[in-house]
């Protein structure tokens, strides 16, 4: 899982690095390319490949989607940095985009990302047709914005040391992991971004700061309304090895594709960062 992760994040890194070197220079690209490089996991272009894998879609049109998705993400962390959202310095292990360029390069840069998703996605350099482009533009916009991304931030935030019911905390982790496929995928894509904000909000709780390359601990101090809090540690990973067994039996009948699914999902639970 590891290896395939570190190949998919070079390949993700040098479609990025090519196509960022093909724009003209500009202020923002100092601040743009330091949020990006090296980078995180990549685990939602993993996510990409392995459902991509189902359809014979091929890799390199799958490590494009997958950059695109990398910029949004990017440009989501910039901002949930923010000292007007969760005030946090530190970032995959180094400063945050804010603290090291200032905190209006850093909305700038985070606000060229976003666009920048939706440039690749139109860009030659995705080799699909129109129509499917249209599509994917449409899909990754509607999960960016206020039904998706943006909305669960805000929820996030407005959520803030208030007793919050499970049905809204899981209403807002769907949203703010929102990245939902293709009809039968995108309840799948729902559960599999709360088994993934859940995963990370366990990592806050319990992980480790060096590791995760970021400071942990700080839910409980905001007041961050988490399934943690209301159901308790072990019930919460109940909840997660209920989400991962239903995904699981829903993608039997893809065969053996199946089982690269399942590796991301156990990373998913499991990781440290
Ligand atoms: C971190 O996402 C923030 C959340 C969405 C919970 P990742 O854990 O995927 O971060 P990187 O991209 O690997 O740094
Ligand atoms: C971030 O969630 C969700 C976004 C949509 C950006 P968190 O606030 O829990 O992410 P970390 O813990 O700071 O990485
Ligand atoms: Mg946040
Ligand atoms: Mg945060
Ligand atoms: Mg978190």
């Amino acid at each position: 899982m590891k290896n395939k992760l570190n190949k998919i994040a070079k390949d993700t890194n040098l479609f990025l690095k090519r196509f960022i070197n093909k724009q003209n220079n500009s202020e923002l690209i100092p601040s743009m390319v330091y949020s990006l490089f090296p980078g995180g996991k990549k685990i939602r272009s993993k996510i990409l490949i392995d459902i991509g894998s189902f359809f014979s879609i091929d890799y390199k049109t799958l490590v494009t989607i997958g950059s695109a998705v990398e910029c949004i993400h990017a440009y989501t962390l910039i901002h949930d940095d923010l000292p007007c959202m969760d005030d946090d310095r530190i970032r995959r292990g180094k400063l945050s985009t804010h603290i090291k360029f200032g905190e209006s390069t850093a909305i700038l840069a985070g606000n060229s990302l976003q666009t920048m998703a939706c440039e690749i996605l139109a860009s030659p350099s995705l080799k699909v047709s129109e129509k499917i482009k249209i599509n994917l533009i449409r899909k990754l916009s509607e999960c960016s914005g206020h039904l998706g991304v943006a909305g669960g931030q805000y929820l996030d935030l407005s959520y803030e040391k208030k007793k919050i019911s499970k049905n809204k905390i899981i209403e807002m982790e769907i949203k703010k992991r929102n990245i939902k496929e293709i009809k039968f995928f995108e309840k799948i894509g729902g559960n599999i971004g709360l088994l993934f904000q859940i995963a990370d909000d366990l990592i806050d709780i319990k992980g480790n700061s060096k590791l995760a390359g970021k400071k942990t601990g700080k839910d409980q101090k905001k007041g961050k309304a988490t399934l943690i809090n209301l159901l308790g540690h072990q019930n919460a990973i109940k909840y997660c090895d209920k989400i991962i067994f239903d995904i699981n039996k829903s993608l039997k009948k893809y065969g053996t594709n199946s089982k690269n699914i399942e590796e991301s999902l156990n990373y998913i639970l499991n990781r440290e960062r």
